[in-house]
């Protein structure tokens, strides 16, 4: 099996890539990430998903690829700058881009829970994560790239990330699955405590 061949790449994909590359954005997913997030978000018709971190918008682009017509998207970046790339090449009535610190953003969000939740950015991730898993229906999907060392981990972070993923392990309310694959995946549902 050849992993690294992708059908059906996203149409804004490549310029948004090309604006990335530009502002020297290194922190973006890479395209097995990508694919596999629109899979998993097409498995939610109607669904409705949060992105924590947009970034330039390149995995937002797969993931409104594999969203159906009445599904939403709610995606959170506090850099101007990214959000207006990802803003210029992807609006879409199915989703809503929120520029905005997404602590502050955690902590005041009371509106419906989501189905799915890509959390991409510290809020919600390394901080603020029961905040923003309870903000995760029951069989909602919380997905998690990086996992593995990356070249921009600044110091200190091996050791967050091998805490974090111990209190998942940890957990009775969750099922998951890691994947030594990509940049380290782990893909949980949230289930009945
Ligand atoms: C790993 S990158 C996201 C990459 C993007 N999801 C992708 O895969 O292409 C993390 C993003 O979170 C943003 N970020 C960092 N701190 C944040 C905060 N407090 N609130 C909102 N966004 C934040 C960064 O600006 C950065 O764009």
């Amino acid at each position: 099996m050849q992993d690294q061949v992708f059908n059906n790449i996203p149409v804004p994909y490549n310029s948004i890539l090309a604006a990335t590359r530009k502002l020297s954005f290194d922190m973006a997913s890479d395209l097995q990430t990508g694919a596999l997030l629109r899979t998993l978000v097409a498995s939610k018709p109607g669904g409705k998903m949060l992105e924590l971190g947009t970034g330039s918008g390149l995995s937002t682009s797969w993931i409104l690829q594999g969203m159906d017509h009445n599904a939403h998207l709610t995606t959170i970046e506090n850099n101007a700058q990214l959000h207006e790339v990802a803003t210029k090449h992807l609006s879409d009535r199915r989703a809503a881009f929120v520029l905005t610190d997404g602590y502050q953003w955690l902590k005041d969000y009371k509106g419906e829970k989501f189905d799915f939740i890509f959390a991409d950015a510290m809020p919600g991730k390394y901080d603020l994560f029961e905040e923003a898993f309870s903000l995760l229906n029951h069989g909602g999907i919380y997905f998690i790239d990086d996992m593995l060392p990356q070249p921009n981990w600044p110091e200190g972070h091996a050791e967050r990330v091998e805490n974090f993923i111990a209190m998942l392990d940890q957990r009775t309310d969750v099922m998951l699955t890691k994947l030594n694959w990509s940049t380290g995946i782990i893909i949980v549902t949230k289930n009945e405590k």
